[in-house]
């Protein structure tokens, strides 16, 4: 299968790089600010994707089977620094590619995220469960999978994904490896203990994105993540214990919603995902939070500290 994937440099557009390689698929991959290598990329295009003509022409030029969207301004803060350039990659580009996909009959992954949901919920949020954005990413995701819908509801399937761990092709874009920049520079990083999230690696999400663009009978929105929901402190303290670091090699501090109360506003507290009915129809599997740890390695650029 020819596939056309936007975000190849990020952290989960190079997984799906690596997932579809082992899957046998020819990959085009776009990068935009990144020029380092990208494992197993053969076709590498760089492209801004806020020119639509240029997405367009270069999806029109490659007529691919699939489209798996990986391109976005992915943290919230910068979503909120810069707005009309988050609006464009993160909504304005996937009605693109949706439009793009319905004109070609091509397959469309998109992904979204957890934090369409406020994070007020005890329990575990359902796929058909009402979306109620806290901040602004979250509102443009919820936008984008609306748009997606609208555009190509027979081609698209948009996956809301949970926070993600794994090796960046940066090195300084997932949890641990942010975790490992500050204790180099001997920072101590703060983390909340009442605000839990359900992690899974980016390869695991990858095998899974790569799983349903060959699979065209999974449509409209579906949830993935890890099987184990875990404060942001713990999850620190588990990255520090799989390292065999000690606390005095790695110190951690924690805070509270209440100690941040300005922040908290726009950070869903508890974001539990209801993985069915997904998780049963997929070969991929959902992964323990212990399983995602053995996949993570120590940072290229920390590597010097960490054997000191
Ligand atoms: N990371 C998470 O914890 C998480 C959690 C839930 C959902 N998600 C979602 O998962 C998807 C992938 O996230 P990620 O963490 O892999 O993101 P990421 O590491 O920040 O990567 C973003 C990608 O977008 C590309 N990009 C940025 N601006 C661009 C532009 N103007 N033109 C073309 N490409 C551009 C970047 O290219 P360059 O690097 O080459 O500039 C990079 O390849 C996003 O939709 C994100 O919202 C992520």
């Amino acid at each position: 299968m020819k596939l056309f994937l936007t975000g190849a440099s990020g952290l989960v557009g190079a997984a799906c790089v690596r997932a579809a390689a082992r899957r046998g698929h020819q990959v085009i991959g776009t990068c935009h600010r990144h020029t380092g290598p990208i494992e197993g990329l053969r076709t590498r295009l760089t492209l801004d994707l806020t020119d639509p003509a240029a997405a367009t022409a270069a999806v029109l030029e490659h007529f691919p089977d699939a489209i798996v969207n990986c391109a976005a301004v992915s943290v919230p803060d910068e979503c909120d620094r810069q707005p009309a350039l988050a609006q464009a990659l993160n909504v304005d580009l996937p009605a693109q590619l949706a439009r793009l996909a319905h004109h070609l009959s091509a397959r469309l992954v998109h992904i979204s995220s957890e934090q369409v949901f406020p994070g007020t919920s005890a329990g575990a949020y359902a796929a058909g469960d009402p979306a109620d954005p806290i901040n602004l990413y979250g509102r443009q995701k919820l936008a984008s999978e609306q748009a997606v819908t609208a555009a190509a509801a027979e081609f698209a399937v948009t996956v809301r994904a949970p926070l993600l761990l794994g090796n960046s092709p940066g090195g300084g874009r997932s949890l641990h490896e942010r975790l490992f920049a500050d204790w180099a520079a001997g920072r101590t990083p703060r983390l909340f203990t009442d605000e839990f999230r359900q992690p899974c690696t980016a390869d695991n999400l990858a095998e899974m994105l790569v799983e349903l663009a060959e699979r065209r009978d999974v449509r409209g929105v579906v949830h993935w993540a890890g099987t184990d929901l875990v404060s942001r402190l713990e999850l620190a303290e588990r990255v520090r214990a799989h390292f065999r670091l000690t606390p005095q090699q790695a110190p951690l501090a924690a805070t509270t919603r209440a100690d941040q109360a300005d922040a908290a506003r726009r950070r869903p507290a508890r974001l539990e995902l209801d993985l069915r009915p997904l998780a049963g129809k997929l070969r991929t599997r959902p992964e323990s939070l212990e399983t995602a740890l053995g996949e993570l390695q120590v940072p290229a650029a920390s590597r010097a500290w960490y054997l000191g």
